[in-house]
C-alpha cells in the first residue's frame, strides 16, 4: 500500500488562453491544534504539495458544470451541475462556490483532479474549492478577497463552522501559525525542515460531525472541556518553539501529548492509536492523529534514517502511506 514515490510531481499552472484558467489548491497537514482552534487557541499546519488543479473554461452547453477527474488517467469520476434546488453537499458547495464569485448562470465548466485521499484530514474539500475557485476566478477576473469568500462558502458546506485553517493553508501554503478571529492571523514560520511520515489507517469521518462532538462534550465538561483546549493552545506555543529551534526531541513529545488530548476529547479511535504506537515503536519521534480525527489520518515525525521503518511498519498493515520533507 506504500506509494510509489514520495509526492506527486509538483502541480504547474499552464498557460491559458482566453477562454481558460487554471487554478490549484494544497493539502495541509495540522501539525498541533486542531479542534482547539476552532475555540481561538493557535494551531500549526504545513501546506502539502499535493492538493488540487482545476481548469475552468466557457461552457458549450451554457450549464455551470464541475467534473471530478480522476488523477492519473483523466477519466471523468463523476460531476455536479448547478440545479435550482441542490441537495447532495456537493452541489451545495458547488452552489456556494459560483454564488460568492458571481458566476452562477455563467455558463462555465471546471474540471478538476484531487491528489489526496479524500475526507481524510488533508484538507482534501478546501483544496478541490481554492482550486476551482482559483480556476474561476481567473476566468471571470475575481480578486483574491473573492477567492476567500467563495472558498470559505463551501468549506460551511462541509464543515458546519470551520476554524478556516484548511482554507488558509489550501490558498497559502508554507509552514503556518493560525488564529482564528474575526480576521483570521496567519503568521509565516521559519524551521529547520522536518522528515514527516502520513499514514491513512482507516477511512476519514465526517469534520462537521466530529466538531459537534467535542462541542457536546465541552457543553456535558464545562469545567475540563474549556481547560483541555487551553492545554492545546499552551502546547502549541511551546511546539512552535521546539519547531522554530530544531529541537525534534521535544517536538516528538509534545506531538504525543496533543494526540493524548484529543484521545481525551473524544476524536481519536483505537486504530489511530495503534497507527501511532506502532510508528512510536518503530522509532518515530513522536506521532498523532491529524485533522478531524474519527478516522482518517495520522503522521510521524522521523529522521532521514527512521522515515523507511515507519513506511515499513505501516506498511505491512496495508496502511496506505508516504513521507513528505517540509521546506
Ligand atoms: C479540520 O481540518 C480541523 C478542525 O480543527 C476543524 C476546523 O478547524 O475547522 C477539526
Amino acid at each position: 500500500m506504500r506509494e510509489a514515490s514520495a509526492s506527486t510531481p509538483p502541480l504547474r499552472d499552464e498557460p491559458g488562453g482566453p477562454t481558460q484558467a487554471v487554478g490549484r489548491g494544497q493539502g495541509k497537514l495540522i501539525l498541533a491544534g486542531e479542534h482547539a482552534v476552532v475555540y481561538g487557541h493557535p494551531a500549526l499546519v504545513v501546506g502539502l504539495e499535493r492538493g488540487a488543479r482545476a481548469v475552468a473554461r466557457r461552457a458549450d452547453d451554457g450549464l455551470d458544470r464541475m467534473v471530478l477527474l480522476e488523477q492519473r488517467s483523466g477519466e471523468p469520476l463523476f460531476e455536479v451541475v448547478d440545479v435550482p434546488t441542490p441537495q447532495e453537499p456537493m452541489e451545495r458547495a458547488w452552489r456556494a462556490m459560483l454564488d460568492a464569485l458571481g458566476a452562477r448562470g455563467q455558463g462555465v465548466r471546471v474540471e478538476v483532479s484531487l491528489g489526496l485521499p479524500p475526507g481524510a484530514g488533508l484538507g482534501s474539500s478546501a483544496a478541490l474549492a481554492a482550486a476551482c475557485c482559483r480556476a474561476l476566478a481567473s476566468l471571470l477576473g475575481r480578486d483574491e478577497a473573492t477567492i476567500t469568500r467563495a472558498v470559505h462558502a463551501s468549506e460551511g458546506v462541509f464543515h458546519g463552522s470551520p476554524s478556516g485553517i484548511d482554507q488558509a493553508a489550501a490558498l497559502g501554503g508554507g509552514l503556518l501559525r493560525f488564529e482564528r478571529g474575526d480576521t483570521p492571523t496567519l503568521t509565516a514560520l521559519h524551521a529547520p525542515p522536518l522528515h514527516l511520515v502520513i499514514g491513512q489507517p482507516a477511512p476519514g469521518a465526517s469534520t462537521a460531525r466530529m466538531v459537534a462532538s467535542v462541542a457536546a462534550l465541552i457543553q456535558r465538561q464545562p469545567a475540563l472541556g474549556p481547560h483541555l483546549c487551553q492545554t492545546v493552545g499552551a502546547l502549541v506555543e511551546a511546539a512552535q518553539t521546539a519547531l522554530c529551534a530544531g529541537d525534534h526531541a521535544a517536538l516528538g513529545d509534545l506531538l504525543n501529548i496533543n494526540h493524548g488530548l484529543l484521545v481525551s476529547l473524544g476524536v481519536s479511535t483505537p486504530t489511530l492509536d495503534t497507527a501511532c504506537h506502532i510508528a512510536r515503536e518503530a522509532g518515530a519521534l513522536g506521532a498523532k492523529l491529524t485533522g478531524a480525527g474519527g478516522g482518517g489520518c495520522v503522521f510521524a515525525l522521523t529522521t532521514a534514517e527512521t522515515t523507511p521503518h515507519i513506511l515499513d511498519a505501516w506498511d505491512a498493515h496495508g496502511w496506505p502511506c508516504f513521507a513528505v520533507k517540509t521546506p
